[in-house]
């Protein structure tokens, strides 16, 4: 099996990394700043990669300056978004919204969640309606971008506690919930986050950036 990788551009200028990617052989969802979006497309035609936004507005359309729809996104032949994210100044009402109206259009969502304690997760899990299109990212406050990823114990407990929780509130059989790990993932600590947590795969920022690096972690995340 080959663990989910999605990698989280962020800010940078990534027009250039474009052609290296389509060139890996290994599915991949590309999260890119708005602009490469149209342009990434194109060039991962024929590739196992998926492009990805990196947030979304809370509202379907109107006098919203500077901001992009789902309904945009759509038009582009976008279909995965990912909301929550550390970086984005949203608060948890404002995000819950936009899981919510990702989910009715249909969309694949990333779901970040984070924080310091479980009160945290509980605070963020607590409006959802369903698991329709939702794979959950952990990325504990302090491991985003500092070299510092969360320990493999508190990997584990966070996301058992997010996979009971999400069974406990929908009180039903969920069988699938997705759960990846985000924050300082490199190619030092991809082993032991895939070989010894029970996450699904990894969000990947930083190191995204660095290609032999990033070839170390596309290898190892072949393996599980
Ligand atoms: P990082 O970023 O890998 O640079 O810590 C992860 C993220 O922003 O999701």
């Amino acid at each position: 099996m080959i663990s989910r990788v999605v990698l989280n551009l962020k800010m940078h200028k990534t027009s250039g990394l474009l052609d290296a990617y389509a060139a890996m052989n290994i599915p991949c969802d590309v999260l890119l700043p708005f602009p490469y979006l149209g342009q990434a497309a194109e060039r991962f035609q024929g590739t196992q990669l998926r492009i990805g936004a990196q947030n979304v507005s809370e509202f379907s359309h109107g006098a919203y300056t500077g901001q992009v729809s789902l309904e945009i996104l759509q038009d582009i032949g976008v279909s995965l978004v990912m909301v929550g994210h550390q970086e984005v100044p949203d608060s948890t009402k404002v995000v819950m919204k936009k899981v919510q109206i990702a989910q009715q259009a249909g969309f694949d969502i990333i779901y970040c969640l984070g924080g310091k304690s479980v009160a945290d997760l509980d605070h963020q899990l607590a409006g959802l309606s369903s698991m329709d299109g939702l794979t959950f990212a952990y990325e504990p406050d302090g491991s985003i971008g500092t070299q510092q990823s969360a320990s493999i114990e508190s990997i584990n407990e966070s996301v058992d506690y997010i996979r009971a929780r999400i069974r406990q509130h929908f009180s039903s059989n969920v069988q699938d919930i997705p759960v990846l790990y985000g924050g300082s993932v490199n190619n030092k600590n991809c082993q032991d986050i895939l070989g010894n947590t029970s996450v699904d795969g990894v969000l990947i920022g930083g190191a995204s950036l660095n290609l032999p690096v990033l070839e170390e972690v596309l290898n190892i995340c072949k393996r599980f």
